[in-house]
């Protein structure tokens, strides 16, 4: 089957077969399709998308271009959730101990990509461990403590890394079957036994509409489903920040002082524990939503999820005592600058996109592939929609390497947020939809 009439056939609207979406996967992962033809597959799929058969076909096709895991000497169920991206997304870095601490297994394998607005930076793989491990040791790590966050590996999917290197320089990111057989491939490749997807909504994700999200919730459930995979998708605001912070070090930090008890910023703590009860349900850990709350609501109160972050953490080679002693190991930036803005009143909307951008700006995100991240930079005791504003209650608190960078994020920050005489009349709740059972 020649590459080009592979492209020819989508470029016309006929759906393609499995066989030949088969054959030029493997083409891909061979080097025998080429990046030009690569990029015309990827934009003929634009303009005449997929069916849910062929996107299928693509995710299988792209789980098998690599490595699978199995995990069959564990005694319990291997789970995993994944985000869309948003500001201040720390969640799973409380969620993966959280399961293990019920029971569960996480071999969570953090996405890839250049950073973007979005999600500019990635929380679950700046804490001090080593998180560039290799498949082997990711196993044994996860069959020891439970779970193990660690950095994108080219061994699983080869063919997803592949193809998006090229979508991401040739305006085919933004192309949902693509999207969802990218992300899809991967899990399925890292041998999961069930999904949440935490589906973002709102001016800081990477879809900002309501129907667009929808539409994406839809297709990552019924694609994964179709591809043996239990799913289910959370629907989840990102209109302000999540939790008090974003960037990398100052998001760890969160994360450990909301498993330690020390502060939990009750919307954070609801998009988490929503998303691992759903988990936990699907993957047969409780049997409803409400009993795995309860039990996730223990394992936090009682220190064993804590107990399980920092037996990941040292166990991947990072510190014994991160919890106790968190200030000593993660990395704090030399300027705090306060962002305020020169008018009182409440917060009645926030560009969170700008958010992101401000961060990538300080270093804590990246622009290019191979640029270094500055884990310290970020923003600490950021306000959300309805949060009052004056002259002694910054927006946020801006961590950066020099003083031309903090004024150039407190610029962006000012720009980004409109503030009223009046809290905003209704403000989008931390779960849009998606939260019951189905
Ligand atoms: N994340 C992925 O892993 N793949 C995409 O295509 C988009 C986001």
């Amino acid at each position: 089957m020649l590459p080009q009439e592979i492209i020819k056939k989508k470029r016309d609207g006929t759906p393609l077969a499995a066989a030949e979406i088969d054959a030029f996967i493997r083409g891909l992962t061979a080097g025998e399709v080429t990046e030009g033809q690569a990029a015309a597959f990827a934009m003929a799929t634009y303009f005449k998308g997929m069916t849910p058969d062929e996107t299928v076909a693509l995710t299988l096709a792209m789980r098998d271009s690599g490595k699978t895991l199995c995990w069959q000497h564990l005694d319990g169920p291997v789970l995993d959730k994944h985000s869309t991206g948003g500001i201040g997304d720390k969640v799973s870095l409380i969620l993966a101990p959280l399961i293990a601490a019920i029971g569960g297994y996480v071999p969570m394998i953090s996405g890839r990509g250049p950073a973007t607005p979005a999600a500019p930076s990635t929380s679950s793989t700046a804490s001090p461990a080593n998180t560039r491990v290799a498949l082997e040791r990711l196993q044994e790590v996860v069959a020891e403590g439970g779970c193990a966050i660690v950095g994108q590996t080219a061994e699983l999917a080869p063919a997803d890394g592949r193809l998006y290197a090229i979508r991401d320089v040739t305006a085919t990111v933004d192309i949902r079957p693509l999207i969802v057989a990218s992300i899809l491939s991967k899990k399925l490749a890292a041998g999961l036994g069930a999904l949440v997807m935490d589906v973002k909504v709102g001016s800081g994700a990477f879809l900002p509409s309501i129907e667009e999200a929808r539409r994406l919730a839809a297709d990552l459930v019924a694609v994964a489903e179709g591809a043996g995979l239990p799913c289910r998708a959370v629907l989840t605001d990102m209109n302000r920040c999540l939790g008090h912070t974003a960037g990398n070090a100052l998001e760890v930090r969160e994360a450990i002082d909301f498993l330690t008890g020390r502060k939990r910023e009750q919307r954070l703590a609801t998009v988490t524990l929503t998303l691992a009860a759903r988990l936990a349900e699907l993957g047969g850990l409780a049997d409803s939503a409400d009993a795995a709350l309860l039990m996730l609501q223990r394992a936090l109160d009682d220190g064993s999820a804590a107990e399980r972050f920092q037996r990941m953490v040292a166990t991947l080679g990072g510190p014994a005592d991160l919890l106790d002693q968190p200030e000593r190991h993660l990395a704090a930036a030399p300027l705090r600058r306060p962002a305020a803005l020169d008018v009182e009143g409440f917060v009645q909307r926030i560009d969170v996109r700008a958010l992101g951008l401000a961060i990538i700006e300080l270093g804590g995100g990246r622009t290019r592939p191979e640029d270094a991240i500055d884990h310290r930079v970020g923003l600490s005791d950021v306000l959300g929609l309805g949060d009052r504003v004056d002259k002694d209650r910054p927006f946020a608190i801006v961590h950066a390497a020099d003083e031309a960078d903090a004024a150039r994020a407190i610029d962006r920050l000012c720009a980004a947020v409109t503030v009223g005489a009046e809290p905003p009349s209704s403000a989008m709740s931390p779960i849009v939809e998606g939260a019951a059972a189905s």
